[in-house]
């Protein structure tokens, strides 16, 4: 099997505890166990036994993060060891050679590269930047620059008839990132009815990562395609929303017969949870810490973009189309540097860590991460700034191509 390279993760794995400056993270700043675990709960921690736990999560578990899904049991429940085994053991048990996966892109490219390492083909339907003018309607473009007054780019936006065309009759699975990372771009009720329908009418799975739900900058929960039908799947963990990535945490909801093969892979991966993560995800789950921990991430999220968006302002020759939930952003740059390089330009010269557009197939924009603190995301953005200043003409025109392949 050849697997190919997750550039994505290669790029932070290796650099992102060496920089002065991380801005290439994806969730928001994690919490201190203290800021977890109340004193009250110490004893009772100390006394967890070591064990295996109950190897596709202990029922206490499953039951928090079923209440986040609407008429869902712990019997739709496995939990893995990060929303990647999520998805991981998702694409495993449903991707064959020769099969079509339709994947909305801009995403996180596990999903894409797992299924061309299980031999199929992927098919790519893209968001794209849509411009909306003072009465609120929306049309193509996304590169004017930001001193255009009529009209600025708003939204990301999922053309759901391309989805429909993408499905052929070798599609097995459409898998979508909602809310979106990259782009911070928001699926609202109408457009997952239809793409879940688009999967119902065609046979095919859905699956939906959905581990930034809950991290919306306006505070309206993502509309999750969890129970639609038979064929939908949803993933999900405590490492964004949460702040928790350490405690490597994922689930996977979905019917429970399929629940129940899926458990029989995870068998194969990683046989459980931690013991001890498990026990502190049924902590960070109980109702009350699980609003504190989401408005956290909520203010946060709106603080930084807040930071962001003044940057951009001042900045002619970048453009941001404002997320909507999530714990990045991407930044258009003008100018035709690649990504990588003035990604590598800034890592090696300013000590600044972002994530080039590239690794996700999107050339000129970089992926600055928002969830951190403020201090250094100031400094982080002023460093990119002047590197900036020092190599850009103005954006292209409206005409041109926002990607490259
Ligand atoms: C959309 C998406 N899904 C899954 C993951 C992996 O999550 P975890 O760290 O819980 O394995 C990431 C990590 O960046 C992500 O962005």
């Amino acid at each position: 099997m050849n697997i190919e390279s997750f550039d994505l993760e290669r790029w932070q794995s290796v650099h992102e505890h060496q920089v002065e400056i991380n801005l290439s993270e994806s969730g928001v700043h994690p919490l201190r166990l203290r800021e977890l675990v109340g004193a009250g709960d110490l004893e009772d921690l100390l006394e967890q036994e070591l064990g295996y736990p109950q190897t596709n999560g202990t029922i206490p578990l499953r039951e928090r993060i079923a209440a986040m899904y609407d008429g869902a049991t712990a019997a739709n429940v496995l939990v893995t060891n990060g929303g990647s085994e999520a998805n991981f053991v998702t694409c495993w048990h449903l991707v064959e050679p020769g099969d079509e996966v339709v994947v909305i892109q801009p995403t996180y490219m596990q999903i894409p590269g797992l299924a061309r390492s299980f031999g199929a083909t992927v098919r790519e339907v893209w968001l794209e930047p849509r411009l909306v003018d003072h009465a609120g309607q929306s049309g193509p473009g996304g590169s004017r620059g930001p001193a255009d007054g009529l009209r600025s780019p708003a939204r990301w936006r999922l053309d759901l008839g391309e989805v429909r065309a993408a499905v052929t009759p070798h599609t097995r699975l459409i898998a979508v990132c909602n809310p979106n990372n990259p782009t911070g771009a928001r699926l609202d009720e109408a457009e997952v009815a239809e793409l879940s329908a688009i999967a119902a009418d065609t046979g095919c799975w859905l699956l939906a990562d959905e581990i930034y739900r809950g991290a919306e900058l306006d505070g309206r929960l993502s509309s999750s395609a969890w129970g639609r039908h038979d064929r939908v799947i949803v993933t999900g963990g405590l490492s964004k929303t949460f702040g928790l990535p350490g405690l490597r945490i994922g689930w996977i909801a979905g019917p429970a017969e399929v629940i129940d093969r899926l458990w029989g892979r995870h068998d194969y991966t990683t046989i459980a949870p931690g013991a001890l993560n498990d026990r502190l995800a049924r902590l960070a789950l109980e109702p009350s810490r699980r609003q504190r921990l989401v408005a956290r991430t909520r203010k946060r999220l709106r603080n930084n973009q807040a930071i962001v968006q003044a940057w951009a302002g001042e900045h002619q020759t970048v453009q941001q189309v404002p997320p909507e939930a999530g714990g990045v952003t991407l930044i258009r740059y003008a100018g035709s540097r690649p990504s990588a390089r003035l990604a590598e330009t800034l890592r090696a010269q300013q000590g600044v860590l972002v994530v080039p557009g590239i690794h996700f197939g999107l050339e000129h924009h970089l992926r600055v991460g928002i969830g951190g603190e403020p201090d250094p995301l100031h400094r982080g953005l002023a460093r990119l700034g002047d590197l900036l200043r020092s190599a850009s003409g103005p954006l292209a025109s409206e005409t041109s191509p926002t990607r490259e392949h």
